[in-house]
C-alpha cells in the first residue's frame, strides 16, 4: 500500500516536471535536484500559476534559507517578481514561529502542525506587505499567496537582485539612508501600527538610493505584549549597523524612537 503511493506520487512528480518543462520554466534542472523545496504539492501550485497566466516564467534561484527559498520569476504584464517559498519546518523553527504568531490576534487560532504553521508564516507576511505597502511604506508590493508560496514585486532589475544593506560599504547619502530606515520604523508602527521584529543589515535592500525592507513574515502588531522588545531591537540593530561602518557619527538614541511606547501597549 505505501509501497504503492511513494511510486504514485514520484510518477505524478515526473508528471508535473515534464508539464513544467514545457512551458517557460528556466533552469529546470533545479526541480530534480531541489526536492527539498520543489515537493509535489510545490510543483502543482507553479504549474497551476504559470497555467493560469499569472507566472510567465520561472527562473533561478536568488537566495536559500533555513525557512524559505527565493527564485526569480515573471509574471503577468512581464513584471518581475520575487517567488518566496517556505519550506515545512522543524521544531526549532516552529518554536520560533510561534513566539510571533502567539499574541498576534490576527493569526493566533492556528493548528499547530507544520503544515499550517506554515501557511499561516506565508499568509503573515503577505498581510504585513499589505497593510505597509498601503501605508506607502517602502516594502515589496504583496501580489499573490497560495499555501506556502507568495509572489511580491521583485527588488532589482534583469533578474538581478539589488544589494542587502550588509553587502555595501558605501552609500551615497549614509545619513539620509539611516533617517529613511529610521522613518521606516516610526511610520510603520504609527501608521501601519507594525513592528518588523527583524530588521537588521540583512533585511534592508538598497535599490535607486532608496532603502526598501524585506522579510515581514515575523512582525508583529503593536498590541502584542513583545512589540516594545521588538521594536528596541529593531533600532538597536539599525544604529549598531551604520556606527560599525562609521556611516554616522551619532544616532537616534533608542529611547527617543521608543520613548513613548507605553501610549500604544495601554
Ligand atoms: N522582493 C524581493 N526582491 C528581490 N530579492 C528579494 C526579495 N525578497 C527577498 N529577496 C532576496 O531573498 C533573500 C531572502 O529573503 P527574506 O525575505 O529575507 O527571507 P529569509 O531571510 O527568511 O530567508 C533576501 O536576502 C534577498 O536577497
Ligand atoms: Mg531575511
Amino acid at each position: 500500500m505505501r509501497r504503492e503511493k511513494v511510486f504514485n506520487t514520484l510518477e505524478l512528480r515526473e508528471k508535473i516536471i515534464e508539464k513544467l518543462q514545457r512551458m517557460k520554466v528556466k533552469r529546470s534542472e533545479d526541480f530534480e535536484v531541489l526536492s527539498e523545496v520543489f515537493n509535489v504539492e510545490v510543483l502543482m501550485q507553479l504549474y497551476d500559476m504559470l497555467r493560469k497566466g499569472l507566472l510567465k516564467e520561472f527562473n533561478g534561484e536568488i537566495s536559500s534559507g533555513k525557512e524559505s527559498k527565493v527564485f526569480h520569476a515573471i509574471a503577468k504584464g512581464n513584471v518581475e517578481v520575487a517567488v518566496k517559498i517556505y519550506l515545512i519546518v522543524n521544531t526549532e523553527i516552529r518554536r520560533m514561529m510561534l513566539k510571533y504568531i502567539i499574541g498576534d490576534k490576527r493569526f493566533e487560532r492556528v493548528k499547530s502542525d507544520s503544515r499550517s504553521l506554515v501557511y499561516t508564516w506565508a499568509r503573515k507576511e503577505y498581510a504585513n506587505l499589505s497593510t505597509m505597502h498601503e501605508a506607502g511604506l517602502p516594502v515589496p508590493k504583496p501580489i499573490l499567496v497560495q499555501k506556502n508560496i507568495l509572489v511580491m514585486s521583485f527588488i532589482g532589475e534583469n533578474g538581478q537582485r539589488a544589494p542587502l544593506l550588509k553587502e555595501l560599504h558605501e552609500l551615497k547619502n549614509p545619513r539620509e539612508t539611516y533617517m529613511e530606515i529610521i522613518n521606516f520604523i516610526v511610520k510603520s508602527r504609527d501608521e501601519a501600527r507594525l513592528i518588523h521584529a527583524d530588521l537588521s543589515e540583512y533585511n534592508v535592500m538598497i535599490w535607486d538610493g532608496k532603502p526598501f525592507i524585506i522579510d515581514l513574515s515575523q512582525a508583529v502588531p503593536v498590541t502584542h505584549p513583545l512589540a516594545g522588545e521588538f521594536l528596541r531591537r529593531d533600532v538597536e540593530n539599525i544604529n549598531r549597523f551604520f556606527m560599525k561602518r562609521r556611516w554616522v557619527s551619532e544616532t537616534i538614541p533608542v529611547e527617543e524612537v521608543v520613548g513613548d511606547w507605553l501610549t500604544y501597549s495601554s
